[in-house]
């Protein structure tokens, strides 16, 4: 782990809301193959359950960072509010916005997601990506997932991840925001007025195996990864999930 990387005593706000870390968040993660890897995975994870039609339709990225999914909703032409606590993180997506001349398609605001102040039933589509386990205790996760589900409209999608403390991959560096899914899948049955459309795991192995394996092998254990995280999601580092508002 480098050091921007380095987690202090402080919380996951404050560590988020320092510039150098929004600065090297992308390069951080997402540089080496097996962080691109990752990358187009979990956007593939929000392209695929964006809505088919685009009129109209109002979509949230929240705890937006520095913007990985709301470029990817901007290109295809969505109306985007992009939501985060760190001003930092923030100011690297105007940065971004502004060099692809998205200025009208995106949307700014400093937003606490287990307090949004957005209002009920306004959009089409949520995704919150690596958020759950930066908000610090379950409290704050219930909370948030409390919120998306009520911003969202019914017949709405809310796509969002968490990171599982059975996983071997988080072995020396369990944090008491991660959940395992079973868990998850109880504080989700809490909200009757959604239901689970899609919940998978991804990645038995670590990331650093990803990072430290050849290159031309990484297809072959990216391909393994898959099909073991298939036999046993209750072991995967992440777990992803697509929810279906039903009503308010
Ligand atoms: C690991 S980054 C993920 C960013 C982006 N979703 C992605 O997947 O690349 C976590 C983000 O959540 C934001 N965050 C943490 N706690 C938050 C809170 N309570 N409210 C809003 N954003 C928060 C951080 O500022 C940071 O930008």
């Amino acid at each position: 782990m480098s050091s921007t990387r380095q987690r202090n005593k402080n919380s996951s706000k404050e560590y988020y809301s320092q510039k150098k870390v929004a600065d090297g968040y992308d390069e951080e993660r997402f540089t080496t193959t097996g962080g691109k890897m990752f990358d187009t995975f979990e956007k593939n994870v929000v392209i695929s359950n964006l809505p088919k039609n685009r009129e109209g339709v109002k979509v949230l990225d929240a705890g937006a960072g520095s913007g990985r999914f709301t470029i990817e909703m901007a290109k295809r032409g969505f109306d985007v509010v992009s939501c985060d606590y760190s001003s930092a993180m923030l100011d690297a997506i105007k940065s971004k916005i502004k060099a692809l001349g998205f200025e009208n398609r995106v949307t700014l605001s400093k937003q606490d997601v287990p307090n949004l102040t957005f209002n009920d039933d306004e959009f089409d589509f949520i995704c919150c990506m690596r958020v759950f386990v930066n908000l610090d205790t379950i409290e704050n996760e219930v909370n948030a997932l409390k919120e998306l589900i009520i911003v969202c409209k019914p017949g709405g999608t809310v796509v969002f991840d968490i990171v599982n403390p059975k996983s071997l991959a988080v072995f020396g560096q369990r944090k008491s925001s991660m959940i395992t899914l079973e868990k998850a899948k109880d504080i989700i049955l809490s909200f009757p007025e959604v239901e689970i459309k899609k919940c998978f795991g991804r990645r038995i192995l670590s990331q650093t195996t990803f990072e430290k394996a050849p290159p031309f092998l990484l297809g072959l254990i990216d391909r393994f990864d898959h099909v073991l995280s298939k036999i046993f999601p209750f072991f995967c580092v992440r777990i992803y999930f697509v929810l279906i508002k039903l009503r308010s």
